[in-house]
């Protein structure tokens, strides 16, 4: 029998009269005495089934009547006008096919699950280790369906722009770049082992130096980190460089890209896209991906906090208090304003649970204060705080009904305690648009090339090591005092974030051509010049053979089919996604090997498998 004419999702009212063959899943059964309807599926839709019992010949009747959902079935018959009125729901709903012939291609055993986006969805663990059938689910094929749209959108875009995709190495050096690595051992030369990429940063920058001009590449990532709710170890960039470029190419350029994308997947038309540099994201949104789709902005009160009496303000205060004013370790007191009538939610019980949360920050608490109808401030902290009661009114511009929620800590600790905070109110207070009412894009640019690692206290680069300082910050850069904390955190570099929504969906950067500004940032990083050269050899080396000003950036594909489907998981986007601990549910990995695949590969597993 002819496996199919058209999908499950073709048929209309002109189709009425031919004779049609099908195939799919079945969806559903339903018998009504006389007749069987059947929902046939495919990725492209569903089409009513109707077997006729009058008229159907009995071998057919038979079969059909063991027909179970999820066997996969073809069937041949004539197309007709639904004689039980229209289905709206469905693309095809007007028409039904009369069956004729039945073949059955494939029974199922009972699934574990049906793959129905109306049912209740089962534990993920379920549906991972049943990807396949999961899988099925119309929703989860649209989610793959914009993926593709998305890749095919960055291909044309690109391609018209003059970009080449260049495929890059996947068994690559190992070398630090920020994230724990995957390494794998090589056979042929024992004891030595691949790093698997963390991106293709250097490839891309050294067909820069070959001369590529314009590169893309829609490129797989590994990174042996913790995965989270939009992160995974093993992920998908747009990848991207050019070269001849400052940042104001890099940036219109893609930003092109992301209002290209917009129209093309939402019909939505992205404006212009605001900058804000790193310190106004840090001062306003203490985070360098602010969310600006609610208020709670954060207000620096050091000046009115420091004529209190209060000893958490003044404690905090005391901290480097000549220090330049955005010195990490300077002593700080901030604030937000919570508005009424949102402020009314916040309960006693939420804002106690606030003070013990925002200590995995390293902050010790969170001062509160509600000014009443009457104008006073009551509650929490109020006694300390009444005597800067105008002052506070002032600068907040608090309404009654309103609540302050202090942070009193460095300016590193009290920043990124606020900015957590008011994304977490903002959730609790049910304040956040929903998806698809706000899309607030945002260049972060002139962020510090350098932090301190808050366990080890050692420099590390922000975005990575072969970011170049902005380019009139480079000699500075040069000349900079490594000792000097507050010198060497005032660096800014010519990186750049595409934010959106409160996420990172690209980062990018000029990168450094000049070989001794990066000697110094890996001498500052920590690597002595022979680590650098063990490591990086080839890229110094490259950067002394004539390199190109160049800089490039790169999408997160995953983060964006996130945003663009409305999912907050990011495995819903991954056909095949691995769960927090790495594993893939279904094949099982990873897995442990033999003996002999391992002498081989000249190594030696120190595990020894527990007793069941
Ligand atoms: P970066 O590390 O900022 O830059 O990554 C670029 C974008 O990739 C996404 N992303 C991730 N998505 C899912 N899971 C992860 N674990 C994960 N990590 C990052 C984010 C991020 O904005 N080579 C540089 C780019 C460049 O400088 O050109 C890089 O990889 O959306």
């Amino acid at each position: 029998m002819l496996k199919r004419t058209h999908t499950c999702g073709q048929l209309r009212d002109a189709h009425v009269g031919s004779v049609v063959t099908l195939s799919g899943w079945v969806n559903s059964y339903r018998d009504h005495g006389g007749l069987i309807f059947i929902d046939l599926r495919d990725r492209f839709g569903i089409t009513q089934l109707v077997f006729d019992r009058e008229s159907i010949a009995p071998a057919l009747l038979d079969q059909a009547d063991k027909l179970r959902n999820e066997d996969v079935i073809a069937c041949t018959g004539k197309v007709r006008v639904r004689i039980g009125g229209p289905n709206p729901k469905l693309a095809t709903g007007t028409v039904e096919v009369v069956v004729e012939a039945l073949e059955v291609l494939a029974k199922t055993d009972n699934p574990p699950f049906l793959p129905d986006d109306l049912a209740s969805l089962p534990a993920e663990e379920t549906r991972l280790k049943h990807r396949y059938i999961d899988l099925r689910r119309p929703r989860m094929q649209g989610i793959l369906a914009t993926r593709h749209r998305i890749t095919k959108v960055a291909r044309d875009y690109f391609d018209e722009n003059g970009f080449l995709e260049v495929e890059t190495p996947i068994l690559y050096k190992s070398t630090p770049e920020g994230a724990r690595e995957f390494i794998v051992p090589s056979r042929h030369i024992p004891g030595s082992w691949y790093g698997l990429p963390q991106s293709p940063q250097l490839f891309k920058q050294l067909l820069m130096v070959s001369g590529l001009d314009r590169y893309m590449q829609i490129c797989r990532c590994f990174r042996d980190e913790d995965p989270r709710a939009d992160r995974q170890s093993e992920f998908s960039q747009i990848d991207l460089e050019m070269s001849f470029v400052g940042r104001e190419d890099v940036m219109a350029m893609m930003e092109g890209f992301a209002r290209r994308l917009w129209k093309a997947v939402l019909g939505v038309d992205v404006p212009p896209i605001q900058r804000m540099p790193y310190r106004e994201c840090m001062e306003r949104f203490g985070i360098d991906r602010p969310d600006t789709r609610y208020g709670l902005e954060i207000r620096d009160v050091s000046a009115i906090a420091a004529k209190t009496d209060f000893r958490v303000f003044r404690d905090a205060l005391a901290k480097h208090p000549d220090a330049k004013p955005y010195f990490s370790k300077r002593g700080v007191v901030k604030a937000i304003r919570v508005p009424a009538p949102h402020a009314e939610k916040l309960t006693r019980k939420l804002t106690d649970g606030y003070s013990e949360w925002v200590k995995t920050f390293g902050a010790g608490g969170v001062p509160v204060v509600k000014l009443n109808a009457a104008g006073a401030f009551e509650t929490g902290v109020a006694k300390f705080v009444e005597p800067v009661r105008a002052e506070l009114v002032a600068a907040l511009g608090l309404q009654p009904g309103d609540t302050v929620l202090f942070a009193a800590d460095t300016y590193a600790v009290a920043t990124k305690t606020l900015g957590e905070l008011r994304q977490k109110v903002a959730r609790d207070l049910g304040i956040v648009p929903e998806w698809g009412k706000a899309w607030n894009f945002l260049w972060m640019i002139d962020p510090p090339m350098f932090e301190r690692d808050k366990d080890s206290g050692r420099w590390v680069a922000m975005h990575h090591p072969f970011t170049a300082p902005r380019e009139d910050q480079q000699d500075a850069f040069v000349a900079a005092d490594p000792d000097d904390d507050q010198a060497i955190e005032s660096i800014v570099s010519a990186g750049y974030d595409l934010v959106m929504n409160g996420s990172e969906i690209a980062g990018g950067s000029i990168r450094i051509h000049r070989p001794d500004v990066q000697a110094k940032v890996f001498r500052l990083l920590g690597l002595s010049p022979e680590q650098a050269k063990d490591k990086f050899s080839f890229l110094l080396e490259a950067l002394r053979f004539g390199a190109p000003p160049h800089g490039g950036i790169a999408f997160g594909l995953d983060r964006l089919v996130m945003h663009l489907c409305g999912t907050e998981n990011i495995r819903d986007v991954i056909a095949f996604p691995k769960t927090q601990i790495g594993a893939d549910l279904m094949t099982g990995a990873p897995s442990l090997v033999s003996d002999e695949q391992l002498r081989e590969l000249h190594v030696k597993s120190t595990y020894v498998p527990q007793k069941p």
